[in-house]
Parts: structure tokens; C-alpha cells; sequence
């Protein structure tokens, strides 16, 4: 007898969706099955169900975001995947999913705020059900690799971390264009972006934040910076703005079939989702250029750098051991979020592992690289995600609700020492749910 598939409903049918719908009704679709699709917009619903079918699948019965409760109801999933935007938005469907006998997949962040994670990890804990966080940068195979290298002590004990990590002109400029660019939204880059970095030093050191201190401003994506670009008399947003010809940072919704049909066919949905607001408005709240320190349970130290506004995009780590010493640097190919191109791959010629133990000269680490969006780590992590026969996995690269709780709160407390001048501990935002 063959086995029942798996039902899954997924909410918010943005750019982020499709790697999750396509891997449903395609390479996992003996064993998956869509069951359900919600968001608030009624003509993404309706563009998520033409691709379905452009790929050869039935369309999905659609739910408005109103009726998620209705959903869960007459289609009774097994498994909710939340990807919606803005990440503001991901708590309130984890819960309520959780509470009516799902379990949840959700993207990343897993939320922007204390409160909201505190709620997270109660409701996981009240309803007994799973709740995986899809931190597809651990999938990476480059990044992988630096795990089984630390996890192997070559370097020993890891002493302190130097991470930098540049976000591009192209895409890290998406950022001020949309719902990211406010706080009440992402919770900032340090929440939003930078939950993905603080996750992989979590999980590479293999041990908990405690402390975190930082400081940032807003230093490039302002009034300011397009004055002095010339750009006098710009609009709010692309689309009308009489400076177009002139800005570096123009975007054009129709160039690009996909964004055409996701946003600019849908703007007279009552959400107001404008996708090209201009990135130098003064109703960005979000930093451009920080600066973060982290204390370790057992002691290690990092010093985290986010800017984004680099020339190139990628990032720099260094690891220092009692052994020795780590060096990874990775170089990415620079896209715009939802333009229908690859995401965040790894430009195979620039990045490189290196290993110099203590007493010795460098030693380069032949690379290990993927296919597929964000450094082959989105293709692997659909795998652990949907494959009922995936292998259990010596990297436990599986995230839960702890590790999207860790990750957050580094960013969430760094908020808070922005905010506060002073020194913010992990504790303190837990409260009773350690
Ligand atoms: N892991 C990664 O590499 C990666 C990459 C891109 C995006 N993401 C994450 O995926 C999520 C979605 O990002 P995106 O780029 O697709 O955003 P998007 O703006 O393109 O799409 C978000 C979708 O959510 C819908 N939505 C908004 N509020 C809603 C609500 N209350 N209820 C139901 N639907 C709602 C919107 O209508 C839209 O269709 C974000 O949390 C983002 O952080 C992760």
C-alpha cells in the first residue's frame, strides 16, 4: 500500500514562496502534496496558481489571509509553511498553526521581536508541535564544510570570531526599497539579514549568546547621499520619479516579467505594497552600517560587521583557536530579490578556506561547492525539509525553534543596545522561557 502524502498549506505567496511550492508539486511530489495556499493579496494567489499550473500542477484551493483558521479547518494540513513578508508577520501564523495541530516549516527570521519569540517557544512548547526554521545558509556546502573543520578541533578551542559581512549596491539596496526598510517590519537588518549570519555562528561554535553591545547608523541610504549624487527632485519611488535616468539605483518593475506580475500588477490591492520606493526616503528607520559584539556562553567572542552598501557582495570570517586559526571568505552574484534570477550564488573563484595551524604557514582547503540558490544551500534544504527518507544529518543542520530564537535575539538585543547605550543580555529577553 502506498504511503498518504504529506499535506502542506503555505502562507504568504511572495518572491520567497515558489522554492518551497515548486519542491511541493515538483521533485518531492510523491510524497508531498499542496493542499492550501493564503496571503493577504488576491492576485499573488491568483499568480501563485498560473505558475502552478504553468509547471503542470493542479492549483491549490486559496485562502485569504482572514480564513487562515477556515483553512486549517476544511483542508487539514499536516505541516504550515509561513512565508510571508514582512517578517513581522510570521509569528502570528506559527502560533495559531501550532495551536490548531500543525506543525510549522518557516523561513527566516523566525520573528522580529522578544515578545513575539517568547510567545514562539511557549506555544512550541504548550502544543508539543515541530517547528523548523529553514536557515538554508547552513546548507551551504562551503559552510558546511567550516562546521565539520571546527567541529574536528583543528583549530582547537575557538577564542574570538571576525565576521564581515558586505551587502552590495544591488542587493543589499533592495532593502530600503520595501517593507524591510522599517524596524516595526523586520526588526531591522540586524534581525532580518543579519539572522542568518548569527545563526551560523551559533551553529559553527556550537554554543549560545550571552551579551551583545552595538552601535549603527544610517549612513548611506539617506536624503543626504542623493543630494549629493544629483539626484535632486526624486520621487518617493521609482516608477515616476523624473531623476530615473540619472539614479544608480533606478529599478524598473516591468524589466522583469516576474516582479512585473507579483507587484506592479497588484498594486491596487488594499495592502499598498509598493516594491520601488525610492531607497533614499527619509522614512527608512533601518541601519545601513553596523557594528555588533558578542559574548559567548563558553567564552568565545565575535565582532560582527553588516554594511550594505559594499561595491561587491560576500563576506569575510576569521576564527581563532587555541590551535590555530580559520579563514573563510566567499564572494556572491549580485541579484534583486524576486527578479526571477538565481539567488546568492557563490562565485566559485573567490571563495576559499584556509587553515593555518598554530606554528605553520596557511594551508588552502579545496572548496566544496553546490548548484542552486544560496550557494547550493537552498537545493539541500529542501531535501532535509521534504524527503521522508532524508539521511540524519552529522551536521544537525536542522534548525528548530531554539536556534531561530538564538539567532534573533542577538539581533534583537543589539537593537536594544543601539537603542540604550548599554550592554543587552540574552537572558534578560528570554525571561522564564530558557
Ligand atoms: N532564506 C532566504 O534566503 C530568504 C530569501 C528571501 C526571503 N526570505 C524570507 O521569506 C519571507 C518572504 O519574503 P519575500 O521576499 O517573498 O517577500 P514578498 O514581499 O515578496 O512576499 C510576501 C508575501 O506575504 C504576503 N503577506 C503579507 N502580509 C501577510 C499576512 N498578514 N498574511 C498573509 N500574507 C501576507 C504578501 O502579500 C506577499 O505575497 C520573508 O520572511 C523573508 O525574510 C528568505
Amino acid at each position: 500500500m502506498s504511503k498518504a502524502k504529506k499535506r502542506y498549506a503555505q502562507v504568504g505567496m511572495g518572491g520567497r514562496s515558489r522554492m518551497y511550492t515548486d519542491a511541493i508539486i515538483g521533485d518531492f511530489s510523491d510524497s508531498c502534496e499542496l493542499a492550501a495556499i493564503c496571503d493577504k493579496s488576491g492576485g499573488r494567489l491568483d499568480l501563485a496558481n498560473r505558475h502552478i499550473a504553468e509547471l503542470g500542477g493542479s492549483p491549490a484551493p486559496t485562502y485569504r489571509a482572514d480564513d487562515f483558521d477556515k483553512m486549517i479547518a476544511e483542508v487539514k494540513p499536516d505541516v504550515v509553511i509561513v512565508t510571508t513578508g514582512p517578517d513581522a508577520t510570521h509569528s502570528d501564523y506559527i502560533c495559531r498553526a501550532m495551536e490548531l495541530g500543525c506543525d510549522v516549516v518557516t523561513e527566516k527570521p523566525m520573528t522580529t521581536d522578544a515578545t513575539r519569540c517568547r510567545k514562539i517557544l511557549k506555544t512550541a512548547a504548550e502544543t508539543g508541535k515541530n517547528l523548523q526554521v529553514t536557515f538554508n545558509y547552513r546548507y551551504a556546502p562551503p559552510r558546511s564544510q567550516v562546521r565539520e573543520i571546527i567541529a574536528s578541533a583543528a583549530i582547537g578551542e575557538i577564542l574570538s570570531v571576525d565576521f564581515a559581512w558586505l551587502l552590495d549596491t544591488r542587493h543589499g539596496a533592495d532593502y530600503f526599497r520595501r517593507w524591510h526598510r522599517r524596524r516595526e517590519n523586520s526588526g531591522s537588518l540586524l534581525v532580518h539579514k543579519a539572522t542568518h549570519h548569527f545563526d551560523l555562528v551559533n551553529w559553527w561554535l556550537d554554543d549560545v549568546p550571552e551579551e551583545v553591545f552595538s552601535h549603527a547608523s544610517l549612513a548611506y541610504y539617506t536624503p543626504a547621499t542623493a543630494e549629493r549624487m544629483g539626484l535632486a527632485g526624486r520621487s518617493e519611488r521609482c516608477r515616476d520619479c523624473p531623476v530615473a535616468e540619472k539614479c544608480k539605483f533606478h529599478l524598473d518593475l516591468a524589466d522583469s516579467e516576474n516582479m512585473k506580475e507579483m507587484y506592479l500588477d497588484c498594486e491596487d490591492e488594499p495592502d499598498g505594497y509598493i516594491r520601488d520606493k525610492c531607497v533614499f526616503s527619509d522614512e527608512i528607520d533601518i541601519w545601513d552600517n553596523m557594528s555588533v559584539s558578542v559574548g559567548y556562553k563558553r567564552g568565545a567572542l565575535l565582532n560582527y560587521i553588516l554594511h550594505a552598501y559594499s561595491p561587491y557582495e560576500g563576506y569575510r570570517i576569521a576564527f581563532n583557536g587555541t590551535k590555530g586559526r580559520l579563514e573563510h571568505h566567499a564572494c556572491e552574484n549580485t541579484y534583486v530579490s524576486g527578479d526571477g534570477t538565481v539567488p546568492g550564488e557563490l562565485v566559485k573563484k573567490n571563495t576559499t578556506i584556509a587553515l593555518i595551524p598554530e606554528f605553520s604557514q596557511p594551508e588552502a582547503i579545496e572548496v566544496r561547492t553546490g548548484e542552486g540558490g544560496h550557494g547550493g544551500g537552498d537545493t539541500l534544504l529542501l531535501t532535509d525539509i521534504f524527503d521522508p527518507e532524508a539521511p540524519a544529518d552529522p551536521l544537525k543542520r536542522k534548525a528548530g525553534a531554539r536556534d531561530g530564537a538564538y539567532s534573533i535575539l542577538v539581533g534583537v538585543a543589539a537593537c536594544k543596545s543601539i537603542d540604550t547605550g548599554k550592554a543587552i543580555k540574552i537572558a534578560d529577553l528570554l525571561g522564564d522561557d530558557q
